[in-house]
């Protein structure tokens, strides 16, 4: 494979995406540990989630609406669970004694709506994407997403005053 087929394969939305949602589960894993810097892991992974569902919403979940065959039904029950998984976020981030049982009791319920949420992408519209998505046009949201997703990172969004205001509205 040449180098230019390569960058373009990385770029692919859908596998851009995925690779987000592995590195979130490897900060589920670090903000579990007492060996780790829970609250680095945290402030990590907040910044990591809204800017990933951020993105997805601004610059891929609307194009892929209007692709046939993408099921409209699951991009929008994907918003209400960003929705979900932001508010979770919002709870862990109020807890100021990291690793008691309140970050526990929260952290778990974090890890479960997003948990469930990545799973269900993956196997609904990230796999309808792979099949009617022409590959130049995946690589196009991806660079998209990736922009949009940088866009957000440098605007500090995982802050507990922006994810309250994306909670509030
Ligand atoms: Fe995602
Ligand atoms: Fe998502």
């Amino acid at each position: 494979m040449t180098a230019k087929a390569d960058r373009t394969q990385d770029q692919d939305v859908v596998a851009v995406i995925i690779d987000d949602h592995r590195t979130m589960e490897g900060l589920f894993r670090r903000m579990r540990s007492n060996a780790e810097d829970r609250a680095a892991a945290l402030n990590e992974f907040s910044a990591l989630l809204v800017a990933h569902s951020e993105a997805e919403e601004a610059e891929v979940y609307g194009a892929l609406k209007r692709f046939g065959g993408v099921d409209t039904e699951e991009v929008e029950h994907g918003e209400e669970e960003h929705a979900d998984g932001t508010k979770a976020l919002l709870a862990l981030l109020e807890v100021d004694d990291v690793g008691s049982d309140a970050w526990d009791t929260r952290l778990a319920k974090l890890v479960e709506a997003v948990s469930h949420h990545m799973d269900e992408e993956e196997r609904t519209v990230l796999n309808e994407a792979r099949e009617s998505v022409p590959e130049g046009r995946r690589t196009e949201l991806g660079i998209a997403f990736q922009e949009e997703r940088a866009r957000q990172l440098a605007s500090d969004c995982g802050s507990v005053e922006h994810v309250r205001e994306l909670v509030r509205g």
